[in-house]
C-alpha cells in the first residue's frame, strides 16, 4: 500500500507535508472496526512491514482490552478472559498498568488513560497486588499531553500508594524487597534457589532491581508533580527518597563480578542467606535504565554487553530472562492442571514484559547515556534489531503464524510456552511506546520543547513517518526518508500542526520549542447497560430463547468489545441458526431509565457460520406492546464493527434488540450498549 501521496517538497521550512492515508490504513488493518481507530491513533509507516503490522496489531490489543466499567469509566485488562487472580468485578490486575498507561498516552482520545488512572487510584483497585510503577507512568502521560491538572489531582493518592510499600522496605539496607511472584515474575533465581531447586512459584523474597527502580521512578514522578503544583516540601522529600534509593541500588545491587545489577536475598533459610547475591544474571538487571536510575559510568555500561552475548541473555529468538549457565535454566516446574500445558516461569523464557523494559532502558541509554564514551558497547542498530526481534515474537508459529502475542516464549524457537485459552492477545507489555519513543524517538518532555532523537538504524530503515501524534495539544509528525524516494524529501523532518519546523539531512536529534495548548476535552458517554457481575440483579440480560447459560447471557453487557476469531476468546451471546424467525436480546435495567442511543457489536465469520442479521431494531415496551423507538435511526448492521442506533430520549426499564438472523447463519451479539 502506498499510503502517502507523493508531495513536491519545497526545500525550505514551513512546507506542508502530506499525512498518511488514515482511511486506507484503518480499513486495511481493522476492517469494519476502522472508525474506532480513525481519530484515536497516531499513524505509522516504515520500510519494515514487520514493524508496521505489529504496530497496528498492538493498537488492536489496546482496543480489545479496554473494558467499559459503565459509570466507572474504562480500564485496560491484562487477559481477554477472566482469570482466577484478577480483582473482581472489574477484572483488573495492576502489574502491567505501567505498560497500559504508557501505550495509552499515545491514544489521542485521552479518556482511556485518564479513566484508568482514576480507577487505579480509587478504592476499587488493588494497588498492592503486584509491584508497580504507576505514578511514573501517569507522569509519562503528562509528558505527552501536558495537562497538569490530571497529574496533580492524583498527587495525594500517589503518595499513599508509595508509602504503603514501606511494609516491604528494609530500613537497615535502605532497599525494598519483593517476592518474585508479586513482582509478576515467578520462578526466578531467587525463588528457585530458596527452595534448593525444588520449586520457586512462591517465596524467594529478594532485594530486586525491579521494585527499587519502580519506587525510584515513582518518587521522582511524585516530586515532579509536586513541583508543578508548587509544593516544594513534598518535592524535596521525594527527591531525597529517590536519591537514597538510587545510591543503595548502585552500592548494593551492582555485582561487579557479573557486571550487572542483580538481586540479593531477603529470605534467610536453610538454602540461601539474607543479603547474599543470587548466583546469576537476570534480565531484570536492566530495569534500572528503564527508569533512568544508574549514573553514566563505564562500569555500569558493561552491563549492556550481556544482551548481545548469545551465551548469556541473547537468545536466538528473544532476550532470555536468565542465562543458560544457571543450573535450573528452563527447567519446567509448574503445569496447568486442566490442560497439562507448561505454566509461566521466568527462569529463561523470553518475556514481552521485560523485553519492553529492556528496550525502554536501551533507548534511554542510547539517548542520554554513554556521553563521551570512546567505543560504544551497544548501538542503535542493536536497538532496531532487538525491536524487530521482539516484533517477530508477535507472530505465533503454533497457530500458523497469525498475529497473537502470548505470555512467554522458548528462546530457541520463538514459540509460546503456555498456550492456554487465557493466553491469546495478551496485554502485559508495550510496543507502541517503543516505536514512538525509541525507533522514532519522541523524547516527551515537561519543558516546552519537542525533542526527537530517532534510534532507527538508517542502514536498515530506509524511511518512516509517524503522524497525528497529539503532543502538548499539537499535531506532531516525524518523517525520515534516507534518499527522498519515498516522500519526496530526503532526511529527517519534524512537523507541528502540518508545518515543517526542523530538518536534518541524517538521523539526528532535533529539538524545537513548542507552545502548550489544551488538547481537545475528553467526552465521557456512560453506558447504562453495562453489568460487570454476571450474577448481580440489574442490569440483567435475557433472551427470547430462554437461554440459561449465565455467562453467555452476561457477555453482551459485560463492557468488552473485541472481534478476534479464535474460539478460545469467544466474546458474546450466540443465537440459534436462522430459520426466518425473529429473536431478541433484552436488558432489564430494574428501574425506569432514560435512554437515547445504543452501540451494537456483531461478530461475523464465514467459516464459523456467524453473520450480521438481515434486520434488527431496538425496541421498548409500552403497556406490554413492544415497538421501535421514536424517530430511531438504525445504521445498516456492521460485521465485526460498531452499529450505531439513536432515537428520541425515552424512559424505559426494559430495552430489546430484536433481530432476524440470516437463513442458516447464527448471530453473535458481542455487545449491546445502551446510553
Ligand atoms: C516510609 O519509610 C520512609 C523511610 O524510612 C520514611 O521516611 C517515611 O516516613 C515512611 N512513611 C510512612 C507513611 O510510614
Ligand atoms: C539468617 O539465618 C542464620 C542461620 O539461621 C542466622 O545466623 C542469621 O542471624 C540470620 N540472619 C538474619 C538477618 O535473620
Ligand atoms: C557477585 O555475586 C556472587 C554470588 O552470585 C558472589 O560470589 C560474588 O562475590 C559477588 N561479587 C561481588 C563483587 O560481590
Ligand atoms: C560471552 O559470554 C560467555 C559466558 O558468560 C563468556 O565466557 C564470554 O567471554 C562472553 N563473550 C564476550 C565477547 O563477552
Ligand atoms: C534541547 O536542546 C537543548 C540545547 O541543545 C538542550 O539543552 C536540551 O537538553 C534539549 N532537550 C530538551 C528537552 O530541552
Ligand atoms: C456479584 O453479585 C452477587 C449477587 O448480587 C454478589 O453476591 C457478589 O458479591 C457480586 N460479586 C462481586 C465481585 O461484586
Ligand atoms: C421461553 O419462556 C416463555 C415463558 O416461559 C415461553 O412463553 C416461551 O415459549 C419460551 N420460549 C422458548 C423459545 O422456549
Ligand atoms: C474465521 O475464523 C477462523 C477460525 O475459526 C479463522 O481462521 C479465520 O481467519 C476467520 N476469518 C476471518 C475473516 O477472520
Ligand atoms: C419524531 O420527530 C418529530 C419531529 O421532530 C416529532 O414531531 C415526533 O413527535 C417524533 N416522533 C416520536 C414518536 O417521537
Amino acid at each position: 500500500m502506498k499510503a502517502l501521496q507523493a508531495v513536491a517538497f519545497a526545500a525550505g521550512l514551513h512546507a506542508v507535508q502530506a499525512s498518511l492515508d488514515a482511511d486506507a490504513i484503518t480499513k486495511q488493518y481493522f476492517g469494519n472496526d476502522a472508525p474506532w481507530y480513525l481519530d484515536r491513533i497516531p499513524f505509522f509507516e516504515s520500510s519494515s512491514s514487520l514493524l508496521n503490522d505489529v504496530y497496528y496489531y498492538r493498537w488492536s490489543i489496546f482496543r480489545a482490552h479496554q473494558r467499559d466499567l459503565g459509570a466507572n469509566g474504562y480500564i485496560s485488562t491484562e487477559f481477554l478472559n477472566d482469570v482466577g487472580w484478577q480483582t473482581n468485578p472489574w477484572a483488573s490486575l495492576n502489574d502491567a498498568t505501567g505498560f497500559h498507561l504508557l501505550e495509552g498516552r499515545w491514544c489521542r482520545d485521552r479518556r482511556f488513560k485518564e479513566d484508568y488512572a482514576d480507577f487505579i487510584y480509587s478504592s476499587n483497585s488493588n494497588t498492592r497486588q503486584f509491584s508497580e510503577s504507576m505514578a511514573s507512568a501517569v507522569w509519562g502521560g503528562y509528558l505527552v499531553d501536558g495537562v497538569e491538572g490530571e497529574a496533580i489531582k492524583r498527587l495525594g493518592a500517589m503518595q499513599s500508594v508509595f508509602n504503603a510499600w514501606n511494609d516491604s522496605y528494609d530500613t537497615s539496607k535502605g532497599l525494598y524487597w519483593v517476592e518474585p511472584l508479586r513482582d509478576a515474575t515467578e520462578y526466578t533465581i531467587a525463588s528457585i534457589d530458596a527452595t534448593n531447586g525444588q520449586d520457586g512459584f512462591t517465596g524467594g523474597n529478594g532485594f530486586r532491581p525491579s521494585i527499587n527502580s519502580y519506587q525510584y521512578a515513582n518518587a521522582r514522578a511524585i516530586a515532579s508533580i509536586a513541583t508543578l503544583n508548587g509544593q516544594s516540601d513534598i518535592a524535596d522529600a521525594f527527591n531525597s527518597r529517590a536519591t537514597a534509593i538510587k545510591e543503595r541500588v548502585q552500592d548494593s545491587l551492582w555485582n561487579s563480578t557479573f557486571g550487572h545489577f542483580i538481586d540479593r536475598f531477603q529470605v534467610n533459610n536453610t538454602y540461601v542467606r539474607y543479603w547474599d547475591f543470587i548466583r546469576g544474571r537476570e534480565l531484570v538487571g536492566y530495569v534500572p535504565w528503564t527508569h533512568d536510575l544508574p549514573d553514566d559510568t563505564s562500569e555500569y555500561t558493561q552491563s549492556w554487553t550481556h544482551i548481545l552475548n548469545t551465551s548469556e541473555l541473547a537468545g536466538p529468538h528473544g532476550l532470555r530472562t536468565n542465562e543458560p549457565s544457571y543450573e535450573y535454566y528452563m527447567r519446567q516446574y509448574r503445569y496447568d492442571v486442566a490442560s497439562g500445558n507448561p505454566e509461566c516461569q521466568w527462569n529463561g523464557p523470553v518475556w514481552p514484559f521485560q523485553e519492553t523494559q529492556v528496550l525502554t532502558g536501551l533507548a534511554n541509554f542510547l539517548d542520554h547515556y554513554q556521553t563521551g564514551a570512546a567505543s560504544e558497547v551497544i548501538t542503535q542498530s542493536d536497538y532496531t534489531r532487538l525491536l524487530q526481534q521482539y516484533a517477530q515474537l508477535h507472530y505465533n508459529p503454533a497457530r500458523g503464524g497469525i498475529l497473537d502475542l502470548e505470555e512467554d516464549y522458548y528462546p530457541d524457537t520463538g514459540t509460546p510456552i503456555v498456550g492456554l485459552t487465557r493466553s491469546l492477545h495478551y496485554f502485559h507489555s508495550g510496543f507502541i511506546d517503543l516505536i514512538n519513543t525509541g525507533l522514532v524517538g519522541i523524547r516527551a518532555s515537561a519543558n516546552d520543547v519537542l525533542e526527537v532523537n530517532p534510534l532507527a538504524d538508517p542502514s536498515t530503515i530506509a524511511y518512516f513517518r509517524l503522524d497525528r501524534v497529539l503532543y502538548h495539544g499539537h499535531d506532531i509528525a516525524v518523517q525520515w526518508d534516507a534518499d527522498g524516494s519515498k516522500y519526496g524529501a530526503s532526511g529527517l523532518l519534524l512537523e507541528i500542526d502540518g508545518e515543517v519546523v526542523a530538518t536534518s539531512p541524517s538521523l539526528a536529534r532535533l529539538n524545537v520549542t513548542i507552545t502548550r495548548i489544551a488538547p481537545p476535552a475528553i467526552t465521557r458517554p456512560i453506558a447504562k447497560s453495562v453489568q460487570l457481575n454476571s450474577t448481580a440483579p440489574y442490569p440483567k440480560g435475557s433472551t427470547s430463547t430462554n437461554d440459561t447459560d449465565v455467562d453467555a447471557i452476561h457477555s453482551p453487557i459485560d463492557g468488552r468489545i473485541f472481534f478476534y476469531p479464535e474460539v478460545e476468546v469467544t466474546n458474546g451471546w450466540n443465537s440459534p441458526t436462522g430459520d426466518g424467525s425473529e429473536l431478541w436480546f433484552q436488558i432489564d435495567f430494574g428501574a425506569e431509565t432514560s435512554i437515547s442511543s445504543a452501540v451494537i457489536a456483531f461478530f461475523a465469520n464465514e467459516t464459523q457460520g456467524f453473520d450480521v442479521p438481515t434486520s434488527y431494531s431496538v425496541q421498548t415496551s409500552s403497556g406490554g406492546v413492544w415497538a421501535g423507538l421514536g424517530n430511531g435511526t438504525h445504521a445498516k448492521p456492521v460485521a465485526n464493527g460498531i452499529t450505531n442506533v439513536a432515537w428520541e430520549e425515552v424512559s424505559a426499564s426494559l430495552v430489546r434488540l430484536s433481530f432476524t438472523p440470516k437463513e442458516g447463519k447464527k448471530v453473535r451479539l458481542v455487545e449491546f450498549k445502551v446510553y
